[in-house]
């Protein structure tokens, strides 16, 4: 049952689909110092089929903690973000769509390229319920605030995004839009650039990322300049991470 015979990732992933994941990044750097190390240990232990918790942890300890940080916290010098805290529902769907290639399969998606890999590596049954259910369960970790905007123009352009995401922007599980307000603002920025790029939520098949898309497009008015935009999408991260202090 061992998984990773050579400690090779890759040997955890359908060969074909993974041609554009630039695998020198992994090799080249301390990027993910100790992930190929601790794959290789991880073994499959029955008894905690027996205690989902125990192998969530297990799961996480192996195969998210060297990017996500052991407190999922995230590590924004490699652009994981945040993962603590997050909906059970929204981290099981979005490793669901990595292992899909719904997400993270755009050539332009260098940060969606890293995570999808490691969506790969769960290939055992319930491995991905019990990791989601273990980061959810994890107190939110509130990163220091990094974008900066205009609080006012940022609050007109949410009015559109609360009808979704809620006013307090912790999200709508029915809507299946997942809560912003603990995320980290660069994170936020940069996933809202791209929808606006198409390159998240442009998959035919990745049907909440579709419902995304138009709406981040809704900031970037068809006159304004790429500058503008940067800016009303500062703006609205900015207005949304205040929300966390209330
Ligand atoms: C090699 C580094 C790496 C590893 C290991 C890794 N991730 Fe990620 N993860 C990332 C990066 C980078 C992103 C950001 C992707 C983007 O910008 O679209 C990400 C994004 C995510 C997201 C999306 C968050 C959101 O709000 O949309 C989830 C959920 C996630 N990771 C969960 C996990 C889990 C669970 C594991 C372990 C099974 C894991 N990751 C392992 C690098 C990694
Ligand atoms: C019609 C409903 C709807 C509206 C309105 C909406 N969103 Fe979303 N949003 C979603 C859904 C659904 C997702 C989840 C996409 C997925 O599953 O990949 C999402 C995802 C996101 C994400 C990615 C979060 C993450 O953790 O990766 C960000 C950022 C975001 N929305 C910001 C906004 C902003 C800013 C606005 C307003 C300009 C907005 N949304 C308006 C439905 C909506």
């Amino acid at each position: 049952m061992a998984r990773l015979p050579d400690g090779d990732v890759r040997n955890q992933n359908p060969g074909h689909m993974m041609a554009s994941v630039p695998w020198s990044a992994f090799r080249a750097g301390a990027m993910v110092p100790g992930l190929f190390a601790l794959a290789i240990v991880a073994g499959c232990n029955t008894a905690e089929s027996a205690d989902p918790a125990a192998h969530g942890k297990r799961v996480f300890t192996d195969y998210c903690q060297p990017c996500h940080n052991p407190n999922a916290g995230g590590n924004a010098d490699i652009g994981a973000p945040a993962i603590a805290s997050l909906s059970e529902w929204y981290i099981r769907g979005q490793l669901e769509k990595f292992q899909e290639g719904q997400r993270g399969l755009h050539f332009d998606d260098i940060e969606g390229m890293r995570m999808r890999p490691m969506s790969l590596a769960l290939q055992e049954d319930g491995e991905r319920e019990v990791v989601a259910k273990y980061v959810a369960g994890l107190p939110a970790v509130d990163n220091t605030h990094t974008v900066h905007g205009d609080l006012e123009a940022g609050a007109k352009h949410y009015v559109t995004c609360s009808a979704c995401h809620g006013p307090d922007a912790k999200g709508n599980e029915l809507l299946s839009a997942p809560s912003l307000v603990q995320q980290d603002d660069w994170y936020l920025e940069r996933q809202i650039g791209k929808f606006q790029k198409g390159i998240r939520g442009a998959n035919p098949t990745d049907v909440t990322g579709l419902q995304m898309a138009p709406m981040a497009n809704i900031i970037k008015d068809e006159h304004a300049t790429q500058q503008v935009v940067d800016q009303a999408t500062k703006d609205v991260v900015a207005y949304i991470k205040s929300l966390s202090n209330q």
